[in-house]
């Protein structure tokens, strides 16, 4: 794709909703037996914003994505696509990316999905954007990445549920006017052979005429020792290799905003890359893991925080169920949250 001559794609804004209802990680001992030092040291993570009452995963993901079609410059009825990316949505049809397009009033004959890529989604997601704009088959597209993840945990095993959380982050992205393509390289990967690693089964049964069921209540199952195996083995090495094949050097490029999914993870990404932790994106301590929304959210407030300064250039990275990993290395630029 990088290869080939395509229209060029622009960030046109960024946007993010959190929940307000905070659970730290002292509530959690109420719980079962844990503690914020047992919780903190391992992850990095002090408290996670939940959904309360009716609120989902399509809640979340239309403020941030009212947030992001303000931030454009364009309207809702500009956007010719939407595509979701949800790893933890509160029904598996309609697609988030329907509810929102209703919600927001986004034209009702454009093509709306949703993707299931867990925490790269939003990867993902720009990466399909890229090949529609760069084609020239769709013009402005909406990307919101949205998990209500607390409500599909086991909040009686510790060792998954303490490191979730809900979020929402969305962004814009349009053809470029100027030429500039914000998208200076992407890359999306997945091994299913070792997808047992994440897994959230469906709760389906077989009819009662073939045999008898009984129905058992389904949870997100994680192994989390050999994701951490895994993610540390591959992730830094395939950052710094896709900075390599872009034709950069790591210094060039001013931030890091990866996935925040365990502190040590992200750690040890930005010390393959020799960066200070000025230019390292951490939000983990106050949000946890928010699946597909943690690199929307952790670049949209890091822009509304002033931690990442615009214009700006910044390597996206995550990985999640499936597993699956990917990066982008983006223009960030001014006025974009
Ligand atoms: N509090 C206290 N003790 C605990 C807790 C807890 N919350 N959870 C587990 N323990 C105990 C275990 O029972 C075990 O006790 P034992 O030795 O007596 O058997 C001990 O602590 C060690 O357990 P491990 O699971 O081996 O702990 P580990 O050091 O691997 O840390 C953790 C667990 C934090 C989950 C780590 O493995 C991790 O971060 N993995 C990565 C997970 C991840 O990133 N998942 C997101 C994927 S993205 C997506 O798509 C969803």
């Amino acid at each position: 794709m990088n290869n080939i001559k395509t229209i060029p794609l622009k960030i046109a804004g960024v946007g993010y909703c959190v929940p307000e209802t905070v659970v730290t990680n002292d509530d959690l001992t109420k719980l079962y037996d844990t503690s914020d030092e047992w919780i903190y040291s391992r992850t990095g993570i002090k408290e996670r914003r939940l959904v309360s009452g009716n609120e989902s995963a399509v809640d979340l993901g239309a403020k941030a994505a009212e947030h992001a079609i303000a931030k454009s410059g364009l309207k809702a009825e500009d956007i010719d696509m939407v595509i979701s990316a949800s790893s933890a949505p509160p029904e598996l049809y309609p697609a988030i990316g329907c509810r929102i397009q209703a919600h927001l009033g986004i034209p009702n004959d454009v093509p709306a999905f949703d993707i299931t890529a867990a925490c790269s989604g939003l990867i993902y997601a720009l990466s399909i954007a890229k090949g529609f704009i760069g084609s020239g088959m769709y013009k402005t597209i909406l990307l919101v990445a949205t998990d209500n993840n607390s409500r599909l945990l086991n909040w009686e095993d510790r060792s998954a549920s303490i490191l979730f959380g809900d979020g929402a982050g969305a962004m814009v992205v349009t053809a470029s006017d100027d030429g500039v393509d914000d998208i200076i390289s992407i890359d999306i990967r997945a091994n299913g052979a070792i997808g047992d690693l994440i897994k959230l089964p469906l709760a389906g049964k077989n009819c009662p005429l073939v045999e008898p069921n009984t129905e058992e209540p389904q949870f997100i199952e994680m192994n989390g020792k050999e994701v951490y195996k895994f993610v540390a083995r591959v992730l830094p090495h395939y950052v710094e290799e896709m900075v390599e094949k872009a034709g950069m050097k790591a210094e060039e490029i001013d931030y890091l905003i990866p996935h925040q999914a365990n502190l040590r993870i992200i750690q040890a990404v930005q010390e393959r890359l020799g960066y200070s932790d000025d230019k390292v994106v951490t939000n983990i301590k106050y949000y946890g893991n928010t699946s597909a929304a943690s690199i929307p959210l952790a670049l949209a407030e890091g822009v509304e925080k002033g931690n990442v300064k615009l214009p700006s250039t910044a390597i996206l990275c995550g990985f999640g169920a499936g597993m699956t990993w990917g990066g982008a290395i983006v223009r960030l630029r001014e006025g974009i949250c």
